[in-house]
């Protein structure tokens, strides 16, 4: 069973309350993403595999601890997944990276999927699919079928903010993968928008509205 994890970090809810203000332009808003993802991503990486390796220091020989297995992927939701891919090589340089496109229809809010590029040897890697929102749920778990489809088995998902059914629809659709969110909010509103949320993340961070 996957678990659910909600920052409380002082450092994480500050920079949250950055992001959701409606005078932050979408420099600021770029900014903000990558380093709330950062913070986020130290804590979602803590169960990557290790191995026992030996090091030379300048004085001795010393057995260490190094990253084990093929290098993580992180797998961004486009567009507005864009945003935190940043923040997330920051402390995953070497990570291979997939992008899936998927657009919310405005009428009935499925995800429609329009582009997929995944890396290879998936099943070999911790993959870290990455969006901002998590509204109704339909695009983060209509990304990580695709993700699983590949042959993926070790996945977590990570986004800024989420609603209550949208946690509960990944979570019913996807039971075995870790939920990392920085702001739990209250609800959605008639539109599926995010209640108090931020607005459109894609429109904040490329100034499109
Ligand atoms: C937003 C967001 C998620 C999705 C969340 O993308 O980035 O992908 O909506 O909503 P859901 O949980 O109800 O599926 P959008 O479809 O607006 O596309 P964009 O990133 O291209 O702006
Ligand atoms: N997509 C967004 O960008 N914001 C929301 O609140 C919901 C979906």
């Amino acid at each position: 069973m996957g678990n659910i994890y909600v920052f409380d970090h002082p450092l994480i809810q500050h920079k949250i309350a950055m992001l959701r203000r409606k005078q932050t332009t979408a420099r600021e808003f770029r900014d903000l993403a990558k380093e709330i993802t950062m913070l986020m991503a130290y804590e979602a990486t803590k169960n990557l595999r290790v191995k026992e390796i030996q090091v030379e220091t300048p004085l001795c020989t010393t057995k260490a601890k190094a990253l084990d297995g093929a290098e993580a992927a992180i797998v961004l939701i486009l567009r507005a997944g864009l945003g935190m891919l940043d923040g997330m090589l920051e402390l995953l340089p070497d990570a291979a990276v997939g992008h899936i496109g998927l657009a919310r229809d405005p009428e009935t809010k499925e995800p429609v999927e329009y582009y997929c590029k995944l890396p290879k040897e998936m099943p070999a890697r911790d993959i870290f699919v990455v969006d901002p929102m998590l509204a109704t749920g339909g695009s983060a778990a209509a990304a990580v079928d695709i993700v699983k489809n590949s042959g993926a088995k070790r996945i977590s998902f990570l986004c800024l903010m989420a609603a209550p059914e949208g946690i509960q629809a990944l979570q019913t659709a996807h039971p075995d993968v870790d939920i990392y969110i920085a702001a739990k909010d209250r609800e959605l509103n008639e539109h599926s928008y995010i209640i108090p949320g931020l607005g459109d993340a894609g429109d904040r961070l490329y100034a499109t509205e």
